[in-house]
């Protein structure tokens, strides 16, 4: 059930991190580019309040338009993010101003708001998805974090560690059968998550447990990145064009790896998940394993298919929302954790991990679902669909629990690693004993 109280929830914790991303560092630092892949940290913030006015205060609450005249500017598909610093954008100030008499119009809009009588407002869909697009550009003003250079300014506490080592290299094997993909009553589902659609998949095996670092340096020693026979042809072209050698942020120092986190140089640590490594290198290492990557609808039977009922729940663990004992989620931490860190997040398959800590890349191209229709807009995802882009599941510890679910898909060009990106494996045992 979706109450005002969640939506006023969602929507102010989703506001707290957008403040504490952008409050952490000078207004020199908001308005710089730190890297070509990202916007300046103003363009995102202004971007969010936007975004909200065009939906929830215009369209939704039916008001009169707070700045009609900054659309163009802060809209994603005029301007690449490479060209945003050039823009006559508003200044700190002004964009954090601009922020808060939007939210404000919004909880007049909210107030009294029937949540029913369109599409929209349906279980107040148009708030849940600002809250999601608010969550996912906080991410990806964590990615420009990590990109930035300078002292660090972000504090969390560290990632729980169990203490014991668990066998890492194992896998579970899914037994082949239909399973139901993909969802069309999860109120807040964004339209390619939809519809709900049965999937025959052949029995397989999945890691049960994200790749770690440990591993990771296994495949580096043995040659994993000079090796040309491990990589596809595009993947082996990247690269040598971008000189890969290892995951990005990572230094070697003549006799360790070390690896640069928001601003802290800190050794690599070998039970974490591996993350910023682009799909190619994740392509390669799984060839080098004697695996292959996951497909979607592997990755999504691994994570919700319930052995017990045959049924698909919305997470791993079951129909209840994600906690802090269940997934490393909402910048909670500013890393993954360990391998084996959250064993009451497993799946019903005993697969660990699924949600949080790293995106998975998967081997798919970002495609519709059976039955898919655009909503509320063809710029969410039809117009990336066929695209060259790999989807990626799980999300990571910097996603928020609002923009995470079983059924969440994102997408990405198979070289990006500055996104909190990593990966498992799986292989085919059909002609095995399962
Ligand atoms: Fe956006």
């Amino acid at each position: 059930m979706v109450t005002r109280a969640l939506i006023e929830s969602v929507l102010t914790r989703a506001r707290e991190r957008s403040r504490l991303l952008t409050d952490s560092v000078d207004d020199g630092d908001l308005v710089a580019q730190h890297s070509p892949l990202m916007s300046p940290l103003v363009w995102d913030l202004a971007h969010i309040g936007n975004q909200e006015e065009l939906w929830l205060v215009r369209d939704v609450g039916g008001r009169e338009p707070v700045r009609v005249d900054i659309d163009a500017l802060y809209d994603a598909f005029e301007h690449p993010r490479s060209t945003r610093p050039q823009l006559p954008l508003m200044d700190p100030a002004q964009a954090r101003a601009y922020v808060r008499t939007v939210r404000e119009k919004v909880w007049d809009v909210l107030d009294g708001h029937p949540l029913a009588g369109s599409p929209l407002a349906e279980n107040g869909f148009a708030f849940g998805m600002i809250a999601q697009h608010e969550q996912q550009h906080d991410e990806t003003m964590l990615a420009t974090h990590q990109l930035r250079s300078g002292d660090a300014v972000l504090v969390a506490p560290e990632t729980p560690d169990l203490g014991g080592t668990p066998e890492i290299d194992t896998e579970v094997v899914v037994p082949g059968g239909e399973f139901v993909m993909g969802t069309s009553v999860e109120p807040w589902a964004l339209d390619n998550e939809r519809p709900a659609h049965a999937v025959d998949v052949p029995s397989f095996g999945i890691d049960t447990f994200p790749v770690t670092n440990e591993r990771y340096l296994a495949f580096m020693d043995d040659g994993g990145y000079e090796r040309r026979e491990l990589w596809s042809e595009r993947g082996w072209s990247h690269r040598r064009e971008a000189e890969l050698a290892a995951p990005q942020f990572w230094e070697w120092d003549g006799k360790s790896w070390w690896r640069r986190r928001f601003g802290t140089m800190e050794p690599v640590r070998l039970r974490e998940p591996v993350v910023h490594v682009s799909y190619f290198e994740a392509e390669a290492f799984a060839r080098w394993a004697g695996k292959r990557l996951p497909t979607e609808s592997e990755w999504e039977k691994a994570a919700r298919w319930d052995p017990r009922s045959g049924r698909s729940r919305r997470y791993p663990w079951g129909d209840e929302d994600p906690d802090d004992t269940r997934a490393n989620l909402g910048q909670r931490h500013l890393g993954p954790a360990v391998a084996g860190a959250y064993p009451a997040g497993a799946s019903g398959l005993g697969v660990h991990q699924l949600i949080g800590d790293v995106w998975e890349w998967t081997s798919s191209d970002f495609l519709p679902y059976p039955g898919f229709s655009a909503f509320p807009y063809r710029e969410y995802s039809d117009v990336f669909f066929g695209g060259d882009y790999k989807v990626l599941r799980g999300g990571s510890f910097g996603t928020d629990a609002v923009a995470c679910r079983g059924t969440f898909r994102n997408w990405d060009h198979p070289i990006r690693r500055q996104i909190f990106s990593g990966f498992r494996c799986a292989r085919d045992v059909q002609g095995e004993q399962a």
